[in-house]
C-alpha cells in the first residue's frame, strides 16, 4: 500500500519512527489484510499486514510499548516520568520528576517532591469501585489448604480498623514501628496501616534472632513493634513473642506490642505493654482517613547487609518507591494484551521481611489491583511438591522465586513435579542470585512446559524493585542473563578506576543515573549513604555487583564483588559474621568468604583463628555455630569452620581475603601473588587444614 516513511503522531500522542507505526498498524490489523490509519495530521496510510496469532499479537504489543517507553524517555525524561507517575492517584499532582544528583556537592535523591498521595489510598481506596469484591490477598497456611482470602474490601477495612490502633497506642506520622511476623495477611494489614497514617514500618525477617531484632529495633527507634504469638514453617513452631519479648530486654523504647494469635501457642503478656491484635481491632473503628504524605516523606526502613558494620537502615519514600514497584510490576508481570489483572493470579514466594516480599507481595501487585499470594510455608513441607501443589490448586498463573529453591527441588527429582496440573502457570520469573542453566532448563521444562517465558530480574534492597530484567513478551531471553535495562536505567559497567567500559566487556556494575525507586538514604547515618554507594566511582551509584555485558548489549550479573555473600538468595555481610564469631573466649580472629554450593548458590566458609594455645575442636565448631545462629539467625550458620593458627595478612595488617576466598572455592592452586604477605607460610599452612573434616 501507500507508505509514507516519516515519523507520524499516534494514538495518545506517542511519536513513532515509521518501523515503530508499523509494528502497531500490524497488530491493530490483526488478522492481516488492508488497513487504513489516520495519524491525527490528516493523512492517511494504508497498509497490507499478513496475518498474526493471537499471542504474536500480545508480543508486539509489548515490545511496542517498551520501545515507545524507551524513546520517550530518551526525548525527555522528566516528562517521560511525570506521564508514568499518572498510574497513581495522587492528592496533589507533581509538576517535578528527578531533582537527584549523586555528586558530592549538591548530593541527594528526590523524586516528584511537590507531589502528595497516600500508599493504601493507591493499594486499597481507588480499587474499592471497580475491584471491591475482587480477591486482593490469596493466604496459604503452612499446611496445604489452610488458607483464606480478602476481597479489596475487606482488607481496606482491615488496614482501617489496625491504622485506628496503632493511633490508639500513640502512634503518629513520622514514628517507626517494627513488624516481626509470619507471612500471614496480618502482616500486610499492618504494613499498610502504618501506610494509611504515615507511620514508618520496619519489617524483620521472622527468622532473625532476638539479638538481630533488638538491633534494629534501637538503630530504627521503634517505639512499637507488631508480632504474633507463634510463627509456622515446615510445621515447626518459631516462638515470635518470647523472641520480641527477649529483644525488649535490651530495646527498652517501645511502649506497645501488639500481638496476633497465629498458633494459639502459649505467650506470656504483660500488663500495659502487650496487646491482643484481635481484641483491639475488633474495638476499633473501620474508617480511618488517609495521611496525606509528601512523596518524599518516609514509607518504610528496610535492613540489609553491607561490606561492613551492622547491617543497614535502607529507606524507601512514598511516591518514587510506590511508582517504581507499580510500574514494574506492571512490565514484568502485569497481565496479557486484552486480559485484567484479575485475570492473574500472582505468586511470590518471598517472604516479607526482605525487599522483594515488599515490593512484589504487597505494594506492586496491590497497587495494581492484582491477586497476590501469601505463603505461609516452605517449599519442602509437608514434601518437595508442595510449592506445584499449592499453584495447581490455587491456580496460580505468575511464579515468582529464587533460584536456590529451583535447585533445591530440582534435586527432588520430576516426580514431586508429574502430578501436578501446572497448565495454568504463563509466566515464570526468578530474583535475588544468577540463575545457572541448569536449573533454568528445568523451571522452563518441567514448571514452564517449555513454553512460559522466565523473568531473570536483577535488583536489590536498594534499588525498590527490577531495574535489569527482561520485559515478558518483549525481549528475547538467554537463560542465565538478566538482559536489558527496564526504561529509564542506565547501568553502565567501569573498571578498577571508574572508566566507562564500551561494548561487549566485565566490570563494575553502577548506575549512572537515579530512578524513583532509589533508596533515600541510610536511616540516621546520610554520610555513611554516600560513601558506601557514592564514593567508588564517583558520579555513579556503586551496585556492589559485578557483571558482564555481551556482544548483543546483553547483561550477565556475575555476583557481588565486594564483602558481601549472597547465601540462598539472602544477603549476608561477611563482617556480621565475623563479630559474631569473635565474640567466643575462644577465638582470637575470624575471616568470612563465600564459597560455591550446589543448591544455597554461596555457602559460608569461616577460617577461625583460636587464642593461643586452644586447639579446635567438633564440641567449638558446634559451639561456634551456635553463636551465630543465636546473634543472627540460622540463615548465616557456617557452612564450614576451619581452625587456622594464623590468617594471610600483609605487613599493615589487613587480611588477604582474595587468597581466602580462592582456598574456599578449592582453587588453591590459582592464588597467584603472596610476596606482600607478612609471612607467606600460612597459606601453606591454610592449605593443609583444609583436609581436616569440617
Ligand atoms: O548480587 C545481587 C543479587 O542480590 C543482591 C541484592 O540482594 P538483596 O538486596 O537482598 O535483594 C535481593 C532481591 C532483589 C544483588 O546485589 N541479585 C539479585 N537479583 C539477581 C542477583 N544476582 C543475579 N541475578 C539476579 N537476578
Amino acid at each position: 500500500g501507500t507508505i509514507d516513511t516519516t515519523p507520524v503522531y499516534i494514538g495518545a500522542g506517542q511519536f513513532a519512527a515509521w518501523k515503530h507505526t508499523q509494528l502497531i498498524l500490524d497488530v491493530v490489523e490483526g488478522r492481516g489484510g488492508m488497513f487504513s490509519l489516520d495519524n491525527g495530521t490528516g493523512r492517511r496510510f494504508l497498509v497490507r499486514s499478513r496475518a498474526y496469532d493471537e499471542g504474536e499479537i500480545a508480543m508486539l504489543h509489548r515490545a511496542d510499548r517498551l520501545r515507545a517507553m524507551q524513546a520517550a524517555h530518551g526525548r525527555d525524561a522528566d516528562g517521560f516520568w511525570l506521564a508514568e507517575a499518572r498510574r497513581l492517584d495522587w492528592s496533589v499532582f507533581p509538576t517535578k520528576a528527578d531533582e537527584s544528583s549523586f555528586d558530592k556537592r549538591d548530593f541527594g535523591i528526590r523524586w516528584f517532591a511537590d507531589g502528595e498521595l497516600n500508599v493504601s489510598v493507591n493499594c486499597l481506596d481507588r480499587h474499592l469501585m471497580t475491584r471491591g469484591d475482587q480477591q486482593a490477598i490469596v493466604f496459604e497456611g503452612d499446611e496445604p489448604g489452610e488458607g483464606r482470602s480478602l476481597t479489596y474490601r475487606a482488607l481496606h477495612r482491615e488496614v482501617c480498623r489496625f491504622a485506628n490502633v496503632l493511633k490508639a497506642n500513640g502512634i503518629a506520622k513520622g514514628d517507626r514501628v517494627a513488624l516481626y511476623m509470619p507471612m500471614v495477611p496480618e502482616a500486610a494489614i499492618a504494613m499498610l496501616a502504618c501506610a494509611r497514617i504515615g507511620a514508618v514500618h520496619s519489617v524483620v525477617f521472622g527468622g532473625f534472632s532476638p539479638e538481630s531484632l533488638a538491633d534494629r529495633i534501637i538503630d530504627c527507634g521503634a517505639t512499637l513493634v507488631v508480632t504474633a504469638d507463634e510463627g509456622t514453617r515446615g510445621g515447626k513452631r518459631i516462638p515470635l513473642k518470647d523472641n520480641v519479648d527477649c529483644a525488649l530486654e535490651r530495646a527498652s523504647g517501645v511502649r506497645s506490642v501488639i500481638v496476633m494469635r497465629r498458633t494459639g501457642g502459649p505467650v506470656s503478656m504483660r500488663e500495659g505493654r502487650d496487646i491482643w491484635w484481635e481484641k483491639a481491632c475488633a474495638a476499633a473503628p473501620d474508617d480511618c482517613a488517609p495521611e496525606t504524605m509528601n512523596a518524599e516523606d518516609p514509607l518504610f526502613i528496610l535492613y540489609t547487609s553491607g561490606s561492613t558494620g551492622k547491617p543497614k537502615g535502607v529507606l524507601h519514600t512514598t511516591g518514587g518507591y510506590l511508582l517504581w514497584s507499580t510500574l514494574t510490576y506492571d512490565l514484568l508481570f502485569g497481565p496479557e494484551h486484552g486480559r485484567d489483572v484479575s485475570d492473574d493470579l500472582f505468586w511470590c514466594t518471598a517472604d516479607i521481611g526482605w525487599i522483594t516480599g515488599h515490593s512484589y507481595v504487597v505494594y506492586g501487585p496491590l497497587s495494581n489491583g492484582a491477586r497476590t499470594v501469601m505463603f505461609d510455608g516452605v517449599p519442602n513441607y509437608p514434601d518437595p511438591g508442595r510449592l506445584w501443589e499449592t499453584s495447581a490448586r490455587l491456580g496460580v498463573t505468575i511464579f515468582y522465586t529464587a533460584p536456590t529453591a529451583i535447585r533445591a527441588l530440582m534435586r527432588e527429582g520430576d516426580r514431586w513435579v508429574t502430578p501436578h496440573d501446572l497448565s495454568s502457570i504463563r509466566l515464570l520469573g526468578t530474583v535475588g542470585e544468577p540463575i545457572n542453566p541448569e536449573a533454568w532448563d528445568w523451571y522452563h521444562e518441567r514448571i514452564g512446559r517449555g513454553e512460559c517465558p522466565i523473568v531473570d530480574t536483577w535488583w536489590q534492597t536498594e534499588t525498590g524493585g527490577a531495574l535489569i530484567a527482561p520485559v515478558p513478551g518483549a525481549t528475547a531471553t538467554k537463560p542465565g542473563s538478566a538482559t536489558f535495562p527496564l526504561p529509564g536505567v542506565s547501568p553502565e559497567l567501569v573498571d578498577g578506576e571508574g572508566h566507562a567500559l564500551a561494548g561487549a566487556a566485565e566490570g563494575n556494575l553502577v548506575l549512572t543515573r537515579s530512578w524513583p525507586g532509589q533508596m533515600r538514604t541510610v536511616f540516621g547515618d546520610h554520610e555513611r549513604f554516600f560513601q558506601t554507594y557514592f564514593s567508588t566511582f564517583p558520579g555513579t551509584y556503586f551496585t556492589g555487583d559485578g557483571a558482564r555485558r555481551d556482544a548483543d548489549g546483553y547483561f550477565w550479573i556475575t555476583g557481588r564483588v565486594d564483602d558481601v555473600i549472597n547465601v540462598s538468595g539472602h544477603r549476608m555481610g561477611t563482617a556480621e559474621v565475623e563479630s559474631a564469631l569473635d565474640m567466643h573466649e575462644l577465638v582470637s580472629e575470624a575471616a568470612v568468604v563465600g564459597m560455591p554450593h550446589d543448591v544455597k548458590g554461596q555457602g559460608i566458609y569461616a577460617f577461625v583463628m583460636l587464642n593461643a594455645g586452644e586447639e579446635g575442636s567438633e564440641a567449638l565448631r558446634g559451639e561456634l555455630r551456635t553463636l551465630v545462629r543465636k546473634e543472627i539467625g540460622p540463615i548465616a550458620t557456617p557452612d564450614v569452620i576451619q581452625f587456622v593458627p594464623g590468617l594471610p595478612k600483609t605487613r599493615s595488617g589487613k587480611i588477604m581475603r582474595r587468597i581466602l576466598r580462592k582456598l574456599a572455592e578449592g582453587q588453591a592452586d590459582q592464588i597467584g601473588d603472596i610476596s606482600t604477605l607478612a609471612d607467606p607460610t600460612v597459606v601453606q599452612q591454610l592449605r593443609e587444614g583444609m583436609n581436616e573434616p569440617a
